[in-house]
């Protein structure tokens, strides 16, 4: 029996959504002018205007008390006492750690962990100043100008959005390649643009067992070593992030080239351990503090602030309405800004891979939906791509609007266009266009009679589509970091609500063991597996194309 379901907060959003559930927006706005200064919220550089959204207060009482009735206020205290919330790995969830500024102690299993955070960031900087400085000398005694970080999944969107990001603030000698693809297309286009002399590969993954990055680290290795020619320099050019240290010094770095985490860091949630080295590679220590100092503001608003004014919170729940109330699917991400191009793939991971589960903590299946399907583009892209769905389509899916307000373009003119766009987009969302409107629109035009009706159903958006629309005071070290921490903290809100494990990831394992059998039958190491005919078609295919017959 769902926990969920039963809960009288939960039948009584159900019973509100019966009278609210077709309510306009552009009526809400209308008989409501205060409307959007009350739900909108600021967090140190953050703005959330979250009034363009199908809600009113007493929404929002009825999902706060949702919250209540499932005990939020007690899981984020349980969160950050280091409780181990991934149960079914028996691990704490603790990347607040990771960025616990304050430095007060957080115990795993009766050990406060802040020493060992305190320990391996104090390394990252050693390594990360003297690569920097130009004291880290390659194997010519030449300084490092490119790093190839190799991982994938959260050993690599984290490091690769944050880097992208922030480009303005790298390094101007160094530059970054991120390698996670094992089609081998990746790899090989970044060796030829990089000279082995001069390039430090930091190969990344917690586990140390993913066959993607260790076959990506052993063609570099070998492409390293054709160009050396010796075995010694491998030290000055591979370090190694992971928590496998015995599996890092298998591989043949050197442990005392290795960086640490440990297993209550969730991959996708590891972009503020010793993963996160490429980014102080390339950002530097200031900036990557600075990072650490913004997830840690939004930690200490989202530990702290009443769930009413709490952002993360609030965007969980609105989440929350639209999932499981009115049905939508998916929830798009849509960044006004080049530089963060890569965001709505990091989220994906982060949101995807958190909440898509079909289980709850019990074991028992969910008979609820759990997390949408997470998309997105930059956002003027967007528009001239897929918001023609978003805005007429037949699928209600919330949007993201993300963009910064300090204009940080040399170039004129540029950024208003922009803005103009963000906005222009929230309110077409909200508002929409009624027939009476096109109608005077086509008349204006000197259309009328028939040629105007025909025309009138298709030129008509019937708006009442959600949008949040996010505001940072720039693009900055410290506002990204914020960002990323509201995201995560806007997950596990959702976890605790459909009382699931966000940190643990079993479905990604089917695919891996069916792969490491099929990829002994392409080689010809086996042969006469058991599968479908589909699949043993598909690997016949495969093997009379390479000549294995
Ligand atoms: O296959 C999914 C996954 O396990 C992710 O959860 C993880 O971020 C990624 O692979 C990489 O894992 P690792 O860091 O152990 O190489």
């Amino acid at each position: 029996m769902s926990l969920l379901t039963d809960l009288p907060a939960w039948k009584a959003l159900w019973d509100h959504f019966d009278e609210a559930k077709d309510v306009h927006m552009r009526d809400l706005f209308a008989t409501d002018p205060g409307r959007a200064e009350r739900y909108s919220l600021e967090v140190d550089g953050l703005f959330l205007d979250y009034s363009k959204n199908r809600l009113g207060d007493e929404t929002l009482t009825r999902l706060m008390a949702l919250a209540r009735e499932v005990g939020l206020p007690a899981k984020i205290k349980a969160m950050f006492k280091g409780e181990k919330l991934n149960t079914t790995e028996n691990r704490a969830a603790l990347h607040i750690a990771l960025r616990n500024r304050t430095n007060a102690p957080i115990r795993v299993d009766g050990v406060d962990v802040m020493p060992q955070v305190n320990s391996v960031l104090e390394r990252m900087t050693r390594f990360a100043h003297a690569v920097r400085s130009g004291e880290w000398l390659g194997y010519t005694n030449q300084p490092i100008t490119d790093i190839v970080s190799i991982g994938i999944g959260g050993s690599d969107l984290g490091p690769l959005m944050v880097c992208s990001a922030l480009k303005p603030y790298g390094h101007p000698r160094l530059n970054m390649h991120f390698v996670s693809n094992v089609d081998g297309a990746q790899l090989k286009e970044t060796l030829k643009r990089v000279h082995s002399e001069t390039t430090l590969f930091v190969v990344e993954s917690k586990t140390f067992t993913t066959q993607e990055t260790l076959t990506n680290a052993i063609t570099a290795r070998e492409w390293f070593l054709a160009r050396s020619l010796d075995e010694k320099a491998v030290a000055k050019h591979f370090v190694a992030v992971s928590t496998n240290k015995r599996a890092v010094a298998d591989f043949g770095i050197d442990p005392a080239n290795m960086f640490e985490f440990w297993d209550w860091v969730g991959g996708r949630y590891s972009l503020w351990s010793a993963i996160g080295l490429p980014i102080m590679l390339y950002l530097g220590e200031e900036n990557f503090t600075e990072l650490l100092n913004g997830a840690h503001s939004m930690d200490q608003h989202f530990r702290n602030a009443p769930l009413e004014a709490n952002m993360p919170v609030l965007l969980a729940m609105i989440g929350v309405w639209y999932i499981n109330f009115y049905g939508g699917g998916s929830h798009v991400i849509a960044p006004y800004d080049q530089y963060l191009h890569r965001l709505p793939a990091f989220i994906q991971q982060l949101d995807m891979e958190s909440n898509g589960k079909q289980v709850m903590l019990d074991g028992n299946p969910v008979d609820f939906e759990t997390a949408p399907i997470i998309w997105g583009e930059t956002g003027i892209n967007g528009q001239h791509a897929f918001f023609q769905l978003l805005h007429q389509g037949t699928h209600i899916s919330p949007i993201d609007l993300i963009a910064s307000l300090e204009n940080r373009s040399s170039l004129p003119g540029h950024h208003e266009i922009l803005l103009a766009n963000v906005f222009a987009q929230a309110e077409a969302f909200m508002r929409g266009k009624t027939a009476d409107e096109v109608r005077a629109e086509l008349a204006e035009q000197g259309l009328s009679g028939d040629a105007l009706e025909t025309l009138v159903p298709h030129k008509v958006f019937g708006g009442n589509r959600p949008t949040n629309t996010l505001l940072m005071s720039r693009l900055d070290p410290r506002n990204l970091g914020s960002l990323i921490a509201l995201y995560e903290h806007k997950i596990f809100v959702q976890g605790v609500i459909w009382h699931i494990n966000s940190f643990d990831q079993w479905g990604v394992e089917l695919g891996k063991q069916l792969a490491k059998t099929i990829h002994a039958e392409l080689t010809g190491k086996l042969k006469d597996a058991q599968h479908d005919s589909s699949t043993a078609r598909l690997i016949q295919l495969y093997r009379q194309a390479n000549g294995r017959g």
